[in-house]
């Protein structure tokens, strides 16, 4: 909880070594940084470091390189961006740990910024490894967590570290994540329309059950959607389907009627034979799907409907899209919506990297209250579950 946790604001980091994990996953190609977001969003933490004479050793993941050394999933243009988005020189080494690093960690003067080579070039960092992590530990006197897009992961960099040193802090990053996802789970300004999207009712289940006791309504859209139209009695023709979810998407909607939430589904939805570009395709109201056809959008109707919750709104959450928005035959729904939670006057929250693409898709961006860098470490908050490494930080004395 936002207050709960020691923060970067409470160290003392004059002269200090500070261990700062970021969530520098970002998308690289050619050797250059595709989307800054992430890194971006770290600078505050970093400044703060340099600002008070702190040496800020940063360290991150990229990618998935099972534990070891992958060319491809280096971090050098990671730093290389940060380098030009600080306006200073940025360190780095190729390695995380080792005598190499351990001295030019050491060389390092206050103000100076380090990144580390990839953290899972080693397996010790997902094994959560105690000896990998003391290793890290002995890198420095501070640690930061601002990584908020890695704090559903309980890995050496994220729990072993701060156990290690004994103490660990939130970034500015994290606190401002927990701060606009408290703001929507606790006391949010009502009504709380949650839209929520996306293929799979599979990896929704827990956020939709625990919605189900925080929201006003939830609007239910993308491949999702037809498990719960097909529990409903629909033809779903050839939609993605959930067949082993049909008795649960049946109970989620009972439990919603319990509860007085409204769950509204697609009334219309625009279909094609495939998913291809340039395909023909025509929009049908939901149980008129004919066989060999699937939904591949939400119709204008459904977009009405869902547009009036969310005007009426005054909170707004947002995971999923609303159908293959990546296709632009298949994007309208989607891009409806995003314009309609940004034209709202409501708290906005939009998580899950799917989504922030479809508002950036839309241009508007900068009219969402709050865009979330990670896209499963939301997910599991809405979900109700703790997050490993917001758990592992120090609690603030009061
Ligand atoms: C993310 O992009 O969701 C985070 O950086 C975590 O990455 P991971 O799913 O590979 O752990």
């Amino acid at each position: 909880m936002p207050g709960e946790k020691l923060s970067i604001r409470d160290l003392d980091l004059d002269g200090k070594w500070v261990f700062v994990r970021v969530d520098f996953n970002v998308p690289v190609s050619e050797g250059g940084v595709v989307d800054d977001t992430r890194i971006r969003a770290a600078l505050p933490s970093i400044q703060m470091v340099c600002e008070r004479g702190g040496r800020a050793v940063l360290a991150s993941h990229l990618g998935r390189p099972k534990g070891k050394p992958a060319p491809e999933y280096s971090l050098r243009p990671a730093a290389e961006r940060l380098a030009s988005l600080l306006g200073r020189d940025v360190d780095f080494v190729e390695d995380c740990v080792g005598r190499e690093v351990e001295k030019t960690v050491k060389s390092l003067l206050p103000g100076e910024v380090l990144l580390l080579e990839n953290l899972r070039f080693h397996d010790g960092e997902t094994k959560n490894d105690p000896r990998f992590a003391a290793m890290l530990a002995a890198l420095a006197d501070e640690y930061v967590n601002d990584a908020f897009g890695t704090a559903h992961r309980a890995h050496a960099s994220t729990v072993g570290v701060p156990e290690a040193l004994g103490r660990g802090a939130a970034g500015l990053l994290i606190e401002k994540e927990l701060q606009a996802l408290e703001r929507v789970l606790r006391n949010p300004s009502r009504p709380l329309a949650a839209i929520l999207g996306g293929a799979k009712v599979s990896d929704k289940i827990e956020v939709i059950e625990n919605l189900l006791s925080l929201a006003d309504s939830i609007l239910l859209g993308g491949g999702m959607a037809f498990t719960f139209l097909k529990a409903e009695g629909k033809a779903t023709g050839s939609s993605m389907l959930e067949e082993d979810r049909l008795e649960l998407a049946s109970e989620l909607v009972r439990k919603a009627q319990d509860r007085g939430v409204g769950l509204l589904l697609p009334s219309d939805v625009r279909i094609a034979r495939e998913i291809k570009a340039g395909t023909e395709s025509m929009v049908v109201p939901v149980d008129a799907i004919p066989e060999g056809w699937m939904g591949l959008d939400i119709g204008p109707r459904t977009v009405e409907a869902f547009q009036r919750e969310i005007s009426a709104a005054g909170t707004i959450l947002w995971n999923g899209p609303l159908g293959v928005f990546e296709l632009d035959d298949f994007a309208d729904g989607t891009i409806e919506i995003a314009l309609a939670v940004a034209a709202s006057s409501a708290y906005s929250l939009i998580g899950g990297g799917d989504s922030v693409s479809a508002v950036k898709k839309a241009g508007v961006t900068n009219q969402i209250s709050h865009i979330s860098t990670g896209g499963g470490a939301s997910l599991e908050f809405l979900a109700g579950k703790k997050l490993p490494g917001i758990e592992a930080l120090t609690e603030r004395m009061q």
